[in-house]
């Protein structure tokens, strides 16, 4: 008996060292996420239309390349700039489709969808980004975003592009009714339209990626947006005018493919969400600080007359812009003007 204890005490010693060895390689080995396949990993496809030197352009990349030292390379976001994959008109249907898991529209785009997303096109709506953000994170503003969640979209964060200026090549706008006759890009907005309708322009929609081409060929005037896409796009190289006159607010929200979210593992939202929200701080930082240096760009060039709203002339502006509002509310609701920044507070 004491001979059989021996021996099983014996084996079970010689046992320890392989059961240490295979412990080791289950719980140490290091993956190289990158050699995987695609199905191993997962992969998030983020498509958008602007250029890589934009405060979205370049957002999208921090996103990416966080995201990838995070996840040590598990989470690949994989981003297609510039429209190369899905144009202005397309990417939202790729979007809820799946054929791509992530977009970033600019809101004017998700008014087909919502019409009410049109809340921030309004002319002169907000003073600053401190406003839209309070806005958008709000209680009526995050009844909107949700309404997104019907469409097999959820909304994970919103990113500056900046407020609009405008430019064209016709003359000098320092009065709404410079405006008169004039042929102006727009984005695919019902309020956009109404803002130049209401000052005698005539507005024109037409796809980011082709602006340049259509203000080269003579179809279109002028048009309106921030100096980070005016430069990335260089389509003040085509313009003689430029009015600093800040009237509309251009920014993005962050939308998933719902049902693609809804099956990432917790684990992964939350290192997603994290990082949007460390993103989403610099971003905002970062867009304010790039269309600053794309004015001074713009000043110190002297390759385009620019003319500067007064105080006295924004007062005058948003007087000539109160029927837009009239046709949000008639048209959509008033619950969501109701609580901008210049009727609550
Ligand atoms: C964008 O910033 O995504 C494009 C905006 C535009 O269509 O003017």
């Amino acid at each position: 008996m004491k001979q059989l204890f021996g021996i099983i005490a014996f084996g079970f010693l010689l046992f320890i060292p392989l059961i240490l060895v295979s412990c080791q390689s289950s719980t140490q080995y290091p993956v190289d996420y990158e050699q995987l396949s695609e199905d191993q990993r997962i992969v998030i496809r983020f498509s958008h239309v602007v250029g890589e030197d934009t405060p979205k352009g370049m957002a999208a990349r921090k996103f990416a390349q966080l995201v990838k030292e995070r996840s040590e390379g598990y989470i690949e976001v994989q981003v297609f700039s510039n429209g190369t994959l899905y144009k202005d008109g397309e990417e939202m249907n790729a979007l809820q489709r799946g054929d791509i898991q992530l977009i970033a529209p600019a809101t004017s785009k998700l008014t087909n969808l919502i019409p009410e997303f049109a809340i921030y096109d309004l002319p002169y709506a907000f003073r600053n980004y401190e406003e839209v953000h309070a806005y958008a994170n709000g209680e009526v503003g995050l009844t909107l975003t949700e309404k997104l969640n019907e469409h097999n979209l959820i909304s994970v964060g919103i990113w500056d592009s900046g407020f609009k200026q405008l430019s064209n090549s016709i003359r000098p706008i320092s009065h709404y009714s410079d405006l008169r006759g004039l042929r102006m890009r727009i984005m695919p907005s019902d309020v956009i339209e109404q803002q130049f309708v209401t000052v005698g322009a005539n507005p024109k929609r037409i796809d980011f990626n082709t602006v340049f081409n259509q203000l080269q060929e003579g179809n279109v005037d002028g048009q309106e947006n921030t100096l980070s896409n005016i430069t990335s796009k260089k389509l003040h190289s085509l313009q003689s005018y430029l009015t600093i006159s800040n009237h509309g607010y251009l920014g993005y929200f962050l939308l998933f493919n719902l049902e693609f979210w809804n099956k990432l593992p917790k684990d992964v939202q939350t290192l997603l969400t994290d990082t949007l929200q460390d993103v989403q701080q610099w971003q905002w930082q970062f867009a304010e600080e790039m269309n600053e240096e794309k004015l001074q760009d713009i000043e110190n060039c002297s390759c385009i007359d620019v003319n500067y709203l007064s105080e006295e002339d924004i007062t005058e502006w948003e007087k000539a812009y109160i029927p837009v509002y009239d046709y949000y509310r008639k048209n959509y609701s008033d619950k969501y003007v109701n609580a901008l920044p210049k009727f609550s507070n």
